[in-house]
């Protein structure tokens, strides 16, 4: 198939773990038989030294027209004055409104090689498997903001309509997992939560073959790492689920390991690691690319339904987590591109291995 993918490096490393998961995407269409154009664009810090702005006009009709949008992070000290009057994240979050990614996908497995790296004891962490659905336009990002000399407001908005498209998502990614979804609020205390429980409830009994359970956010905080293989998919608000995917990035061994979807109604999807510039490491060629190229991999199954692509990738990964080589966060030695290659090994013996797999002799005839 032919794709076109808009990237968007950004800041820090962004660059770094982009650069990976490219290569990535030019070895499937390598080894499948793919024909997928890149454009690349500014986001961010990067784009506010160069045009002005975070989010250029040029960079977002670029996305517009994508098969899919690939980003690094944005960020850094150096646009992070709170007095600066723009920041890089605001260009994140335009490019999410803009696209009307309103899902934000963030799965979240413990590699059974890496479980010692976790804070916590290796038997809770057995059967670890999360889907995080955390809305992503709405809330305290989106709502207007006020700031005098001594006050400040961020006004946190939700409306049905934006409750109940994101609850569908994540009952209907329920449906080819385990049928369990737990909606996370914070309803003793506020008003959006109680409009949240009472609007996935409603939801809810479009799906009698998936069970709910409703969870406030402190505790679920807490639960999440006393019992995290009892939780399947976790709906969730903008900023509870930026929080707790954080922490569920714990579990996993590193905030280097998880990728992310954002997806609207169409195919066009932004696909991004959770994590961000990683200012402390950034240019040193030590940033775990492994959110970025779990990225790809979600790419690949949601805006371009290439399934036995993306399982690839993701058996490339579940290997080199097995085997190494690995960065530093992860307890190793190697370099990001020494993964990178150690990657692209993987994937073509998986590939071959895959129905897919493209033959030129058999393409030729
Ligand atoms: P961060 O995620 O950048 O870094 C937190 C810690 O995790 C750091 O110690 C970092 O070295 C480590 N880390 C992150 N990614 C890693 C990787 N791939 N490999 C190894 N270690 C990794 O969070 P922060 O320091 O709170 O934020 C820095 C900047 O990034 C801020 O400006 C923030 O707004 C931005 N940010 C951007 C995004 C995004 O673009 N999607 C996401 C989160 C934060
Ligand atoms: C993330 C980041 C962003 C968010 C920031 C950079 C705006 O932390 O993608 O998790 O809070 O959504
Ligand atoms: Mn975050």
């Amino acid at each position: 198939m032919k794709a076109h993918i808009v990237t968007l490096p950004g800041d820090g490393v962004g660059p770094e773990v982009t650069a990976a998961a490219v290569a990535v995407l030019h070895a499937v269409a390598e080894h499948f038989g793919h024909e997928f154009t890149f454009e690349e664009h500014a986001i961010g810090g990067c784009a506010i030294d160069a045009h002005g702005e975070p989010l250029p006009k040029a960079s977002l009709e670029a996305c517009k027209k994508a098969d899919a949008v690939l980003l690094g992070a944005v960020g850094g000290p150096k646009w992070s004055d709170p007095n600066a009057p723009v920041r890089p994240e605001q260009g994140l979050l335009a490019l999410r409104a803009a696209l009307g990614v309103y899902a934000n996908l963030r799965p979240l497995q413990v590699h059974p090689a890496l479980a010692r790296l976790s804070p916590l004891k290796e038997e809770k962490l057995k059967h670890v498997d999360v889907l995080f659905v955390r809305e992503l336009t709405g809330g305290a990002y989106f709502g207007a903001k006020t700031r005098t000399a001594d006050t400040a407001t961020d006004e946190c908005k939700y409306t049905v309509a934006e409750i109940e498209r994101v609850t569908r998502r994540a009952f209907d990614l329920a449906r080819q997992r385990r049928r369990h979804v737990t909606s996370v609020d914070k309803a003793n205390v506020l008003e959006t939560s109680r409009l949240w429980r009472s609007t996935v409830q409603r939801i809810a009994a479009e799906y009698p073959d998936v069970k709910l359970e409703h969870q406030l956010v402190d505790s679920m905080a807490m639960l999440l790492l006393t019992q995290p293989g009892r939780y399947d998919v976790v709906v969730t608000e903008n900023l509870f689920g930026d929080i707790l995917t954080d922490e569920a990035a714990a579990l996993a061994g590193s905030l280097g390991l998880l990728p992310s979807a954002s997806l609207g109604d169409g195919f066009n999807g932004l696909y991004e690691p959770i994590h961000g510039s990683a200012p402390d490491i950034a240019g040193q060629n030590v940033a775990n690319p492994t959110g970025a190229i779990l990225s790809v991999a979600l790419l690949l199954r949601h805006s371009l339904e290439l399934e036995e692509e993306a399982n690839a990738v993701e058996a490339a990964i579940d290997e080199v987590l097995r085997d190494g080589p690995h960065t530093r966060d992860i307890g190793g030695t190697a370099g990001t591109a020494e993964v990178q290659a150690a990657v692209l090994t993987a994937l073509e013996e998986h590939a071959s291995n895959s129905a897919a797999f493209f033959s030129g002799a058999r393409a030729c005839g």
